[in-house]
C-alpha cells in the first residue's frame, strides 16, 4: 500500500490513524481518505461521557457503535477515548460529592462501555488531562472528591477488569516540551505503575503551533515519556497556524510535521501517530482558537497539502 499507515508499518510502527465520527466519515471524501490512509481510528466525541451516559446509567451507543462498525468493516484498529476527564462531562457526574458514589459511578461507566466493545479496542484513554499546565493536579470532580490521585487507581482497575486485552493509557496535552507538566506526568506514571496501577501506555496529544521552538527537540519529550516503560502514542496530532497562512508559515509547518514524525520513528517506544482530523474543513481548531486553522494534512477541499508530503518524509 501507499497510504500513511502502510508506509509507517513498513518501518515497524503500529499505525497512523485519525479521529473520526459519523459526522466526519459520513462525508464520502473523508471516508475514502480514511480507508486509504488510516490503520487506526479514535472517536472524536462519540465515546465521551456526555455522549455515552448523559444521565445516570442510561447509555447511548449510537454514534460510538457507528464508528466501531466503520472501523471493523474497514480493518482499522481503535483507540477508545475517553473516560475520566473534567470536560464533556455531564452535570450529574460533576454534582457527586462523596467518594463511595463516585467510585461506583466510575466503575459502572467504564465497565459498561468497555464490556460492550471488549476485544475491539487496541487502547483506551482511561484518563485524560489530569494535570494543570504548571504540573499540579487539575481540579475536577474526580480529584476534588478523592482528594488525591487515587481516582486513577479506581478507573484503571475497572478498565483492566473489563477488557484485559486493551492497553490502558493516561493521556494529556502540553507534554511537548520540558517543564513541570512533562516531569510530573512522567513521575505520576512511574508512581502509579510502582503501586500496581495498570498503566500500559502514555498519550501525548500534541496539539502544536507552527513554529513552536520545542518542535525541533520533539523526540526528547518522547524519550522522557519512554522512561515510564509504557508504550508511547501520539494521540491527537495537529499543528495549527493562521487560518490564512503565509508562505513562510506553510513551509514551517512542513518542517514541524517532519520533525514530529521523525521523533516517533527514532524512539522505539513510540507505537503510532493519530492525527486529529483529516480535512481542515472538519478540524476542531477554528472553533476553539480564533483566527487559527490549517492544522491538518488535507486542505478544506480535501487536497493533500505540503504537510502530507512532510509527514511522509518523516516516516
Ligand atoms: C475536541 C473535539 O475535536 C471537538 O469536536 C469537541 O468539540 C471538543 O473536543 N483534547 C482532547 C479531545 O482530548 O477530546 C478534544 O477533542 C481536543 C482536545
Amino acid at each position: 500500500g501507499t497510504g500513511l499507515n502502510a508506509l509507517i508499518q513498513a518501518k515497524g510502527k503500529k499505525y497512523v490513524g485519525f479521529c473520526a465520527d459519523s459526522g466526519t466519515f459520513g462525508n464520502a471524501q473523508t471516508a475514502a481518505i480514511l480507508k486509504a490512509e488510516a490503520g487506526q481510528l479514535t472517536p472524536e466525541n462519540s465515546m465521551k461521557w456526555d455522549a455515552t451516559e448523559p444521565s445516570q446509567n442510561s447509555f447511548n451507543f449510537g454514534n460510538a457503535d457507528a464508528l466501531v462498525n466503520f472501523a471493523q468493516t474497514n480493518g482499522k484498529i481503535l483507540r477508545g477515548h475517553t473516560f475520566v476527564w473534567y470536560s464533556q462531562l455531564p452535570s450529574w457526574v460533576s454534582a457527586i460529592n462523596n467518594k463511595a458514589t463516585l467510585t461506583s459511578v466510575i466503575q459502572n461507566h467504564i465497565t459498561t462501555i468497555m464490556t460492550r466493545y471488549k476485544g475491539k479496542i487496541y487502547a483506551w484513554d482511561v484518563a485524560n488531562e489530569v494535570f494543570n499546565d504548571d504540573g499540579t493536579m487539575r481540579s475536577s470532580v474526580f480529584s476534588n472528591v478523592f482528594g488525591d490521585w487515587t481516582f486513577l487507581d479506581v478507573a484503571f482497575a475497572a478498565a483492566r477488569a473489563a477488557d484485559p486485552a486493551a492497553k490502558l493509557c493516561l493521556n494529556d496535552y502540553n507534554l511537548d516540551y520540558s517543564g513541570a507538566k512533562l516531569t510530573n506526568f512522567v513521575a505520576l506514571v512511574k508512581t502509579l505503575k510502582a503501586r500496581g496501577v495498570p498503566v500500559d501506555c502514555v498519550g501525548t496529544q500534541s496539539h502544536l503551533i507552527v513554529g513552536n521552538g520545542a518542535i525541533p527537540s520533539y523526540k526528547s519529550t518522547l524519550d522522557s515519556l519512554a522512561t515510564t516503560g509504557a508504550e508511547v502514542q501520539i494521540t491527537e496530532l495537529d499543528i495549527r497556524t493562521n487560518s490564512s497562512p503565509s508562505s513562510s508559515q506553510i513551509s514551517q509547518q512542513q518542517t514541524d510535521y517532519t520533525n514530529v514524525v521523525c521523533g516517533c520513528m527514532k524512539q522505539a517506544a513510540c507505537a503510532g501517530i493519530t492525527v486529529w482530523g483529516v480535512s481542515d474543513s472538519q478540524s476542531w481548531i477554528p472553533s476553539v482558537f480564533s483566527g487559527m486553522g490549517y492544522a491538518l494534512l488535507w486542505d478544506a477541499n480535501f487536497n493533500k497539502k505540503a504537510a502530507y508530503t512532510a509527514f511522509v518524509n518523516g516516516i
